[in-house]
């Protein structure tokens, strides 16, 4: 029998997908998943994390030392098998691997956390370095790299410029007050800004997007994808301190374009994960959210509602429905309020556009009714608030007098109103919180999972 070349650099993933592998002899490696020992053979799963099933591996009594190797896996070890793919005989998996010679990479001790039941996801945060080997949050990470895959494809496809915008800056953006202090001065010298490291008061960034608005207006389409800072004392399941967050800007747009890149980015998102993270998703279907499938596809043919600010209050007052929080023209919309709209009145993603001026960040255009800004909130059934966005204000005079309004100081911003002074242009952008995308995609309940090392108050580990 003519003996073939062992075919090396293959996933797990791979060897399941190929029918052309079986009776091949392949070299794989991964870590133990469960192992079932008994005398004449025993049965190992194995993951590598290339997908969520794992790949059985039958372990002959005929290999050398059969008992001794045995004895020396454990669930998880780490291991490199060789071995012949064969057609399962078991209904449960399409192929398996007949080993012929099994390596013990690593050998994994009894007081492992990761043993075969279900954890809670509570547990799993307090062993964050352990937890991607568990299918769970395995298959987070994998969805969660799809969508950042797809966020590249999409703006790319659309000729969009990525940018890298600083992680570092002077200014805020978002006038939310929220922000970390970067400095290298001893604490009893916090107040002499000029003899810090920048010699000026610097901060992590809330966003990217002053900066993107500088290359827009020069390059036309760009994005930026980057993480931002909060110090929002906000323990939800919807916030953290540092999350991730895409950020197109367009020059020569308005706020109705913006709103249907927003709504187009949305589904193509959508779209790529069901294609192309098939059985995560089934995964998240079955045992995370019930439905999710449904609710996926249900986005995807749907057509966001678009609705004013102004309106969505009246909605509310005609709901009759008890809420906590007020809702008067021209208060902020409570997540309450949100979860109304999107889930119970419209049952479908909505945008609210031109929120009062008063509510939003010194950068929005103003609308002529001289009481809204041109604003757009898109709020996602068992979400909120996915993203915001807004028309840009482009007029020299008016974001001066905005910058007076907020009490922000103008040489700050002198470079951001240059682009008003010289050859400026209509334009608009969005941010989109990436963590909160992964959440809806993936069912699952806490933004503290879906991000590989989550900061929040009080939490700084790993
Ligand atoms: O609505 P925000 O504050 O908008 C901006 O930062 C604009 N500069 C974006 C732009 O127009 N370029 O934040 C955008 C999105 C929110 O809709 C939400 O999805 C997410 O970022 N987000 C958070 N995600 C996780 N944790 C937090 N603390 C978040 N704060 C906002
Ligand atoms: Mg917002």
């Amino acid at each position: 029998m003519m003996t073939l070349a062992t075919q090396e650099g293959l996933t797990v993933k791979l060897i399941k997908q190929n029918a052309d592998l079986v009776d091949t002899s392949v070299k794989i490696s991964g870590w133990i998943k469960t192992i079932r020992k008994q005398k004449s053979f025993s049965f190992a799963e194995i993951n590598d994390g290339s997908c969520l099933s794992n790949l059985q591996i039958i372990i002959n009594d005929t290999l050398d030392n059969y008992e001794a190797l045995v004895d020396s896996l454990s669930t998880g070890a780490s291991v490199e098998v060789e071995g012949v793919v064969v057609k399962s005989p078991g209904g449960k998996q399409a192929v398996e691997i007949q080993a012929s010679s099994i390596a013990l990479i690593g050998s994994c001790p009894e007081d492992y956390p990761l043993q075969k039941k279900r954890h809670s996801f509570e547990f799993l945060r307090t062993i964050a370095h352990l937890r991607p080997r568990t299918n769970s949050i395995g298959a987070v990470a994998r969805v969660r790299s799809k969508l950042a895959y797809a966020t590249h494809t999409f703006f790319n496809n659309r000729g969009f410029l990525y940018v890298h915008t600083p992680i570092i800056t002077a200014s805020d953006c978002e006038g939310a007050g929220e922000l970390f202090r970067v400095t290298t001065l001893e604490e009893t010298n916090f107040t002499k800004d000029q003899e810090d490291f920048f010699a000026t008061r610097a901060y992590l960034t809330v966003s990217g997007q002053l900066n993107a608005e500088t290359y827009a207006c020069g390059l036309g389409n760009v994005y930026t994808f980057g993480p931002t800072f909060r110090a929002e004392n906000s323990n939800t399941s919807r916030h953290l301190a540092e999350f991730w967050m895409i950020e197109p800007e367009m020059a020569f747009c308005d706020l109705i374009q913006d709103m249907q890149v927003a709504e187009d980015y949305i589904k193509f998102m959508i779209q790529t994960v069901m294609d192309e993270c098939q059985e995560d998703i089934e995964f998240f279907d079955r045992f995370v959210e019930k439905g999710l499938i449904d609710k996926l596809t249900l986005t995807l043919n749907s057509t966001f509602e678009r609705v004013s600010y102004t309106d969505a209050i009246e909605i509310l007052k005609q709901s009759n429905k008890k809420f906590e929080f007020s809702y008067e023209w021209g208060e902020n919309l409570q997540s309450e309020h949100e979860r109304y709209l999107a889930e119970e009145h419209f049952n479908k993603p909505v945008i609210v556009y031109d929120y009062p001026k008063s509510l939003k960040p010194f950068y929005m255009r103003a609308n002529d009714d001289g009481k809204t800004v041109a604003a757009m909130d898109v709020l996602i059934p068992g979400i909120g608030e996915l993203i915001g966005g807004s028309q840009r204000e482009e007029r020299l005079d008016i974001i001066e007098q905005n910058l007076k309004e907020h009490d922000l100081d103008p040489a700050v911003y002198g470079w951001y109103t240059d682009l008003r002074k010289y050859g400026s242009v209509p334009h608009a952008g969005f941010g989109l919180g990436f963590e909160r995308m992964v959440l809806y995609c993936t069912g699952m309940e806490n933004i503290r999972d879906v991000i590989p090392f989550p900061r929040t108050p009080d939490h700084c580990e790993f």
